[in-house]
């Protein structure tokens, strides 16, 4: 039987698709920034997680943290992470702009900024790191990743750079990500477009499930087959393909060990840096 996705699903779906965050490099990431905060950082009481979106990595510091406050600047993500993780007591969420936000000076441990920095300018950049500085108590990290990549414009050198000015560097981390970016992405848009193509409802589970006869006889069996193989085995198939690519540690770990032998341009990586509050 064709299973039926309601709209709201969907709607989900096409938003963020769950696989994305269970993406081999996403959690790859976030095993690498936790050691960085584990082994620096011993008493963890209070983390301001910047730009937390679907709330994964809010969740993981509400592991090491007393308390975490995570903030969006997209209500909708707020609102889901809000139902999602209501019973973890430790985490709230809050929806703003970071950057015009009130929020408490020089009580942080930890301030999280993972792939937020390049949604800003280099003055917006640097507004950011001075109001996260101010954030923090004394001896306070903040945490940074960022896919320079894409970015365009900034690279690791300019990052750190940036980063510097506000904070002490205290170790920093690259992933080759370079490559498999490119193989990561058709892969994000292939799921997605799939996800796209239901939502218009081009394949046909709400027609099998509405058991309406479209063509007298055996006409109807015969004209609605090939939907029906589409939509029991193609896509399921296809869906099922591009999330365990995407999930499959084996190729992520061979194609960043690929690109860290082959092609070691650092500037193009993906980069996490701890850094700690520069003593006044
Ligand atoms: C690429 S996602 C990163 C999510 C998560 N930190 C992670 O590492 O997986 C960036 C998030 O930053 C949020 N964001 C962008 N600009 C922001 C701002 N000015 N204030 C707060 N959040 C912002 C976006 O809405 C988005 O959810």
């Amino acid at each position: 039987m064709t299973q039926q996705i309601d709209d709201a699903t969907i709607e989900r779906l096409a938003n963020e698709p769950w696989y994305v965050s269970a993406r081999a490099s996403q959690i790859d990431r976030f095993r690498h920034s936790l050691k960085l905060v584990n082994k620096h950082i011993p008493q963890i009481q209070l983390v301001y997680d910047i730009g937390c979106a679907n709330g994964q990595f809010s969740q993981m510091l509400s592991r090491l943290a007393d308390r975490v406050v995570a903030l969006d600047i997209n209500p909708e993500r707020i609102e889901q992470n809000q139902c999602k993780y209501e019973l973890v007591e430790n985490l709230t969420f809050s929806v703003g702009n970071f950057l015009e936000m009130e929020l408490p000076v020089g009580c942080a441990d930890l301030v999280s900024a993972l792939e937020v920095l390049y949604y800003f300018n280099e003055e917006q950049q640097r507004q950011f790191l001075a109001k996260a500085a101010a954030m923090l108590r004394r001896n306070g990290c903040i945490l940074i990743s960022a896919n320079v990549f894409f970015a365009g414009h900034f690279d690791t050198q300019s990052l750190q750079g940036l980063v510097g000015e506000y904070f002490d560097v205290v170790e920093t981390r690259t992933i080759y990500r370079n490559l498999y970016y490119k193989i990561e992405l058709p892969i994000i848009r292939w799921l997605d477009s799939i996800n796209y193509l239901t939502k218009l409802r081009i394949f046909t589970p709400n027609i099998l499930l509405l058991k309406r006869k479209f063509y007298p006889g055996f006409w109807n069996t015969l004209l609605l087959r090939p939907s029906q193989l589409m939509d029991r085995f193609l896509i399921p198939l296809a869906r099922w393909m591009g999330i365990r690519l995407l999930q499959s540690m084996l190729l992520y770990r061979i194609v960043t060990s690929f690109s860290k032998i082959f092609f070691p341009d650092e500037s193009r990586s993906q980069l996490i840096i701890l850094a700690r509050k520069k003593n006044q």
